[in-house]
Formats: structure tokens, C-alpha cells, sequence
């Protein structure tokens, strides 16, 4: 039993023996603390936003109720990619708040510093976004709703050949996932016939983008594979590219879904029709939850603030919460919850998710087109390939 279900028992006990009815006991739980991490300032704020109305949805649907026990949400600002201030953080948030599980809602770095306060104290971590497979292999009490780069990247490379693009330069920021992106997308392309024809790694921090598209240009490619982490970059990229001639050439995009993330489409404005893209979720995608997950989302969203990824992989983690607790009977002991999470099964708005006995996530893979729907950018589907692993690899689910 962890010291919180201690508590939870010892606060039952005492009302019981102070004759209190069984249905007053229900209204006076011992909270249970999530400390949810993403960027709230500054250039990461729109993080923030999009966090907020995305668990204000959840809640909306759902309430703030699990088995008796009050969900309280502690937030705490990332301020960008920082693990040094994330790692005293989750400390913090561990011996002084003693919350029950953390969210990793961010870049890689940070989660990775969630790591070991998360294995010490037993304390689970959810992971709404960090997208670097090896992230688990660093926490046994971690685990991720998100997605991760290979698995997009894989399936990426065999559609981009199947579908002509046989010569393709690579970009990928010189970090965790894009390294892992850059990996998985060339062994793969490589295995399906292509040929890459050059490739660059920009660092994670302020990017100037106009001598790697240069690089590109000299390597005259069919097309550009880039993954570069939603926020700064894909503006920066998609400048370079656009004043590099590159699309009057018929050079095209083929990034992950980070580059034309929902939330920066007003940014990223009309020139991102019709690139390709390769990704886990789309505002777009039709189906009754994600219209629910939408409307909702909007009822709270701050003007310009749209559903992303981000948003809804934060929804997903606070189902995965409200499952993990309810199965519990309102306990949370972190062996069962990490045991329970592993075959977890549920529809997310993204469409059917699995977390897997790696403590990894399985879902649909979708190729989307940029275009405008109804005045809107969106990012239609135009194929999907169905329940692929963290490697990116296809699995049978049932
Ligand atoms: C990551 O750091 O893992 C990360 C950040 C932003 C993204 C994707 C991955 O858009």
C-alpha cells in the first residue's frame, strides 16, 4: 500500500470511528494530485492553452469525481525544452505536494528528467507527448499515450515510395525523437527501394533553416523528409522552404504532423496546402468522439488556440487516469496501476489506441493532405494505416 492509500484508509477509518454516515465519508476523499508539465510561458505558451481546454473538456464530459476521489490538477510551467527545471519540479511536486501520478505533456528532455524522482518514489508517469521511444527503458513507472516518432516514420517511408518519392533528402532536429525519426525513416525507406540523397540534423534550439534547405536544393531531391518539434520550427522550415524556389521546383514536403500542428495553421497560413504529412491525430478526423472532443475544446480555447495533438493526447491521458483509478476502487498503488495500464484498450478521438505490454502506445498511423475545409486549414486523411507499434511496426490487436 503507497503512503497516499495509507492516508486515503486512515481518513475512513478516523471518520468512521467518529460515527460520521457512509455516504459523508464519500465527499470527504483525500485528493488525488495529478502534476501536469508543459510549457505555460512564453514562446511555449499556446502549450499551455491547448493543455488546459483539452483536460477542461475532459473534465466537462466526465467531472472531477473518480471512485470518491477528487481529481486536483497542480500545473507546472516547462518553460520549453529544460529538463534542469523539470527534474526539481517533479521533485517538488513529489515531496511537497505528493502528487499521485505526473504528466509529461512536453519535449523529450523533460520527460526524460521525470525518470528517476518517477522510479524512486514510485510515482507512475503519464506521457501526453515526448516522442523518443527509449524514453520507457529510463522509468519502470513510465508509460506514454502519445506517440512516437518511429512509429510514424516507418510506415511514412514505405508510402512515400509506393507512391513515387524515390529520392528524398532528410531533416531531422538533433535530439531524441528527430534522431530516432531519421533512423527508423531511412532504414525503412532504404528497405523499400529508395535512395536518400542527403540528409541534416538542425539543433533543437533556434534554428536557422536556410542553409540545410540550401543543402537539400544541391542534392536535388524528389522530395524532403523533415521532422522538426511543433512550436519555432516549422515556421523557420517552412520560410527557408518557401523563399528556396524548392516548391516552384516540385520539391515537396513529406513531414510528420508536427509541421502543420492545428494550432499553428494561422501562423503557417495557405502555403501549407497540399503538403503531405504523416501523423497520430487530425482536428479533422471524423468520427462522433472527436467531434465531441472538438466542440468541447473549442467551448474553452482561447481565441486561436485549436485542437492538436497535444490536446488530445492530454484528453487521452486523463481517461487513462480516470480507468487506471476507477479499476482501483480510488487506490492507486503504482505495480497495479503500471500492470493495469498495460493492455489497456479505448477509443481516444484519434481513433482506436492500445498501450501495449512495453508500456507503449498502438494506434492508427494517418496520411494527411493539407486543404481547406469549410475556409479552414485542416489536415485531411487520406490513408491510414491501422494499429502500429512504437517501431512502427503493424500489430494485431484482437
Ligand atoms: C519531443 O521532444 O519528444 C517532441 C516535441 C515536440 C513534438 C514532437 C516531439 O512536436
Amino acid at each position: 500500500m503507497s503512503i497516499k492509500n495509507i492516508a486515503v484508509a486512515f481518513t475512513m477509518g478516523a471518520l468512521a470511528s467518529a460515527g460520521v454516515a457512509g455516504g459523508a465519508l464519500a465527499a470527504d476523499p483525500v485528493p488525488f494530485k495529478v502534476g501536469y508539465f508543459t510549457g505555460y510561458s512564453g514562446p511555449f505558451a499556446l502549450s499551455g492553452q491547448e493543455a488546459d481546454a483539452a483536460i477542461n473538456a475532459f473534465l466537462k464530459e466526465h467531472g472531477d469525481v473518480v471512485a470518491g476521489r477528487k481529481i486536483v490538477i497542480i500545473r507546472r510551467d516547462t518553460t520549453g525544452p529544460n529538463p534542469d527545471v523539470v527534474h526539481r519540479l517533479a521533485q517538488e511536486l513529489i515531496s511537497r505536494e505528493h502528487v499521485d501520478v505526473l504528466v509529461a505533456g512536453d519535449y523529450t528532455p523533460n520527460a526524460l528528467a521525470m525518470a528517476g524522482p518517477s522510479t524512486q518514489a514510485k510515482v507512475p508517469v503519464l506521457i501526453a507527448n515526448a516522442a523518443t521511444t527509449s524514453i520507457l527503458d529510463r522509468g519502470k513507472y513510465m508509460a506514454r499515450l502519445g506517440f512516437t516518432t518511429s512509429q510514424v516514420a516507418v510506415p511514412y517511408a514505405k508510402w512515400a515510395v509506393a507512391h513515387g518519392y524515390k529520392r528524398i533528402f532528410a531533416i531531422y532536429t538533433d535530439y531524441g525523437p528527430g534522431i530516432e525519426a531519421g533512423a527508423a525513416f531511412k532504414k525503412s525507406f532504404a528497405e523499400a527501394g529508395g535512395t536518400l540523397v542527403g540528409e541534416v540534423k538542425p539543433p533543437l534550439r533556434s534554428p536557422d533553416y536556410s542553409a540545410y534547405v540550401q543543402r537539400a536544393k544541391d542534392s536535388d531531391p524528389q522530395a524532403i523528409f523533415i521532422f522538426a518539434p511543433a512550436g519555432e520550427h516549422p515556421q523557420a522550415f517552412l520560410k527557408a522552404y518557401a523563399d528556396s524556389g524548392l516548391k516552384e521546383k516540385g520539391v515537396k514536403i513529406l513531414a510528420t504532423g508536427d509541421l502543420t500542428d492545428e494550432n499553428q495553421f494561422d501562423a503557417l497560413g495557405d502555403g501549407t496546402i497540399g503538403m503531405y504529412t504523416v501523423f497520430h491525430y487530425s482536428e479533422d478526423h471524423d468520427s462522433a468522439l472527436n467531434k465531441l472532443f472538438v466542440k468541447d475544446f473549442y467551448s474553452f480555447a482561447p481565441a486561436h488556440t485549436r485542437p492538436d495533438f497535444g490536446g488530445t493526447c492530454t484528453y487521452d491521458v486523463f481517461a487513462a487516469i480516470y480507468k487506471l483509478l476507477e479499476a482501483q476502487g480510488g487506490k492507486w498503488d503504482p505495480d497495479k496501476t503500471i500492470e493495469l495500464i498495460k493492455g489497456m484498450k479505448f477509443e481516444s478521438p484519434r481513433g482506436p489506441i492500445l498501450v501495449d505490454q512495453n508500456r507503449d502506445i498502438v494506434q492508427n498511423v494517418y496520411i494527411r493532405e493539407t486543404r481547406k475545409v469549410d475556409g479552414k486549414l485542416q489536415n485531411v486523411e487520406i490513408d491510414t494505416i491501422p494499429m502500429v507499434d512504437d517501431h512502427g511496426n503493424q500489430v494485431k490487436t484482437n
